[in-house]
């Protein structure tokens, strides 16, 4: 009998509340009832976990896994964080609830906190602009940015970059395979090639490779033939350029310190705003609130989610200066929506931003970084197939590879790495462990690491003798 129908077949809804369906009850009324629309089902079959504790995940056999993704970096303080979750619960007990027409005290401290912090930084009067989800919040600010530069339409990012699956997102994000079946609601953006030095052209340094990018980018602004330049209104056609400072779904790749900075002049020379998304490395990712503050340029537009709220909520927003926000260019409604700026969100948000001003993040994130990328660089001594490591605070990355030349991209090793990893098999001093590993990549074969942010040296040894085990395991199928 099929396994959906045996455990709701002939109960009413009350029996079937009390009766826990075991892993496979779950999978089969998975596969019958869940659209596979909103999800991605790397394993097989898919992973259902019961718990989670600080580094952890637990699956129903009470097997731990060290999590070395955090929720594709959303949750940066650990899971069940007791400061955040207390936040949390006091939000549930006093305001939980309230329509988005109306003020609460959280929303607007919590803008307030963002706000000055961004005018401390970058020396400019902005506003804070809230919605759930970072898709959402990339639309919210593609709507900022058009009516801005009165209804220009068209966008630069680069190849490689990833800003969510809505519409406008997905025109905006690299790959073709997340717009193929839907037809086009707005115009794509121009893809430019991002400063990826691994796998850059041979006989430049980083940096020069960095120069070499945006002299490239620069040269279409030479002359009105390049298609996007009117020299004579001194208009260009494109209103921003979206970027992840560190890319995060093109697999962590840590552009040259110069590159932003050389980039941004050009922006500025031609009036093209510059939006810096920070869905994914924001929130302390790489030892800063926002991961662009290490590479000197002052941003027109911030974007962020994911770990603002430590995963609990999907709140999200945007930081824009003053004069692309102000309520007179910008009106209200613009982008109203119901769960926009919600108390449960923005209180624990707010928790958030109060406890990273309290704690030295920056120390303690590039402290941890550095370890756990020392401990990668060992594992690559050992490991032909890993051609590259790399990291910026604890946003990591290793690069699987061929092992002959450690160099020709591995899906298929890192594909085996995962499900290795997932198996929870892995043993160390007679005790079971599972990983859990990401991946990302051009070619998709980076595993990327977004550990929670107070990963102990312990549970960074751990994984570097867990990653090792899934190495050996991988390369010897
Ligand atoms: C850089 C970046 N932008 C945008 C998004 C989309 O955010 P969401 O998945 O919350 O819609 C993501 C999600 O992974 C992201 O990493």
């Amino acid at each position: 009998m099929d396994k959906a129908m045996h455990w709701t077949d002939g109960h009413s809804a009350t029996d079937a509340a009390q009766h826990t369906p075991s892993d496979d009850e779950l999978l089969a009324l998975e596969a019958e009832y869940c659209s596979h629309g909103d999800t991605v089902h790397y394993t097989n079959p898919a992973k259902i976990f019961t718990g989670c504790d600080g580094s952890f995940m637990y699956d129903s056999r009470g097997r731990e896994y060290l999590d070395l993704q955090m929720w594709y970096s959303a949750v940066n303080f650990g899971y069940r964080n007791e400061r955040l979750n207390n936040a949390v619960k006091r939000q549930l007990d006093t305001l939980p609830q309230v329509a988005s027409q109306y003020l609460h005290r959280e929303k607007i401290e919590l803008a307030t906190l963002i706000a000055r912090d961004a005018e401390h930084k970058f020396g400019l009067k902005g506003r804070v602009h809230f919605n759930v989800g970072g898709s959402q919040a990339i639309e919210d600010s593609l709507k900022l940015v058009r009516n801005f530069k009165n209804g220009k339409s068209l966008m630069f990012a680069f190849e490689g970059g990833y800003h969510g699956r809505t519409l406008g997102a997905s025109s905006i994000t690299s790959s073709y395979r997340y717009r193929r079946r839907y037809g086009h609601f707005g115009d794509r953006a121009q893809f430019i090639p991002f400063p990826y030095h691994f796998r850059g052209p041979k006989g430049m340094t980083k940096e020069e490779y960095g120069h070499h990018c945006v002299q490239q980018f620069a040269r279409l602004f030479e002359s009105e033939y390049y298609g996007l330049w009117d020299p004579k209104a001194g208009q260009c056609e494109y209103a921003a350029f979206y970027v992840e400072p560190l890319q995060g779904t093109g697999g962590y790749v840590l552009p040259p310190m110069n590159f932003f900075s050389e980039l941004k002049k050009v922006l500025d020379q031609h009036g093209v705003l510059l939006v810096v998304d920070e869905i994914q490395m924001g929130i302390y990712r790489t030892g800063k609130l926002w991961s662009i503050e290490h590479f000197g340029v002052t941003p027109d537009v911030i974007v962020f989610g994911k770990a603002i709220t430590n995963g609990l909520n999907p709140l999200s927003g945007l930081w824009a200066r003053e004069e692309l926000i102000n309520p007179q260019t910008f009106p209200v409604g613009s982008t109203h929506s119901t769960f926009n700026a919600n108390p449960m969100g923005t209180g624990v948000a707010l928790e958030v931003m109060r406890m990273t001003s309290e704690t030295d993040y920056e120390t303690m994130v590039r402290e941890s970084g550095a370890y756990f990328l020392e401990g990668l660089r060992e594992l690559q001594q050992r490991h032909k197939c890993i051609g590259d490591v790399d990291g910026l605070g604890l946003a990591l990355r290793m690069e699987i590879c061929e092992p002959h030349d450690s160099f020709t991209p591995s899906k298929r090793i890192t594909d085996l790495m995962v499900d290795e990893a997932l198996k929870g098999d892995l043993e160390i001093d007679g005790r079971k462990y599972g990983l859990v590993l990401d991946i990302g990549g051009y070619y998709k074969n980076v595993v990327t690491f977004a550990p929670n942010l107070h990963i102990s040296r312990a549970e960074i040894d751990l994984a570097m003798r867990l990653l090792d085990q899934v190495l050996h395991r991988a390369t010897a199928q």
